[in-house]
């Protein structure tokens, strides 16, 4: 008997793959209808204390293997969101990713996803395209430290960051995000990137940079988990190109206890989270693994 169910940190997910922040989350309905689709949790687009339109089309387009995206973190604000939340969390474990530009606002963020029931705060701290946000705070070990300490005082839900893997001292912010009493590290966020046109002689997106996902990161962000589990102790959570269950099984073996699915929900559909259960539970029977947790890591071995 094999279980897919599995434990990040304090929260005990059924099924190890979570819906990634930005894709079909946010609003309510959408959540709930992912929760439906075979998830353990899923993550609600990242949401500010404002309303922001994000930014003019072009803001998204499809490359070999992927996408490119500059949608400049649209959302209604967080007071707005908490109509959302009343519908999603009845359906599930819902996961509140957040953006900010200083510990005062993470911590005011997360203090609203806690009142609305989220049972972890995913702290947004490597969008790759957003001025004053994301990567821009997320790469400074200092800023993340105190980013994470405030959040962790203000709150008692489980505080998650997600970093970027446009650095090159990812280890050194994952340590910032343990010692300042992170719950779990989410890696990785999009490659920072850009589309040309030539006919046009300037980049497509409106924003001129935007963000790689999809497969031809996936080799990218099972590096990084890689490396982040030999400094960490506190739980991983994969993310980056899983379109299948060979792709989840990666991320796992390299240490992660969980995993998130984005761009393959646009390009497979909502049906990648039960075949991708469905492939990993055959691939554990065949294998002698009889829970997440043994295969977590296996890769270090
Ligand atoms: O543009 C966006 O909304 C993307 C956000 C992110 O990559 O975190």
């Amino acid at each position: 008997m094999v279980s897919l169910r599995t434990d990040v940190g304090t929260v005990a997910l059924d099924r190890p793959g979570m819906v990634a922040s930005g894709i079909m989350d946010e609003t309510g309905p959408s959540l709930a209808r992912m929760i439906e689709c075979g998830c353990g949790a899923v993550v609600t687009k990242s949401v500010g204390l404002e309303p922001n339109a994000g930014h003019a089309n072009p803001c998204f387009t499809e490359v070999p293997g992927g996408y490119v995206n500059a949608m400049g973190l649209p959302n209604p604000g967080i007071e707005l969101f908490a109509e959302e939340m009343e519908v999603a969390v009845k359906a599930g474990k819902v996961v509140g990713s957040i953006y900010g530009a200083s510990p005062e606002d993470f911590s005011k963020l997360a203090g609203r996803m806690e009142d609305y029931g989220a049972c972890a705060v995913e702290l947004n701290l490597s969008c790759p395209h957003a001025k004053g946000y994301g990567m821009e705070v997320g790469t400074d070990p200092a800023m993340v430290r105190a980013i994470v300490g405030a959040v962790k005082s203000s709150v008692s839900i489980p505080v998650w960051a997600k970093l970027t893997p446009n650095t090159h001292i990812l280890q050194d912010i994952g340590r910032a995000v343990q010692d300042a009493g992170g719950d779990a590290v989410v890696a990785i966020n999009t490659l920072k990137a850009m589309v040309i046109e030539p006919e046009f002689a300037r980049p497509l997106l409106s924003n001129r940079f935007g963000g790689l996902s999809g497969q031809g990161v996936r080799p990218v962000g099972v590096r990084a988990i890689y490396d982040l589990r030999t400094v960490l102790d506190i739980p991983l959570v994969g993310v980056g190109g899983i379109y299948d269950w060979r792709d989840a099984a990666q991320y796992i073996m390299a240490g992660a206890s969980a995993f998130q699915i984005g761009s393959a929900v646009g390009s497979v559909g909502p049906e990648v989270f039960s075949q991708v259960n469905k492939g990993l539970e055959e691939f554990m029977k065949d294998y002698g693994y009889d829970s997440i947790s043994s295969m977590v890591g296996a890769a270090h071995e």
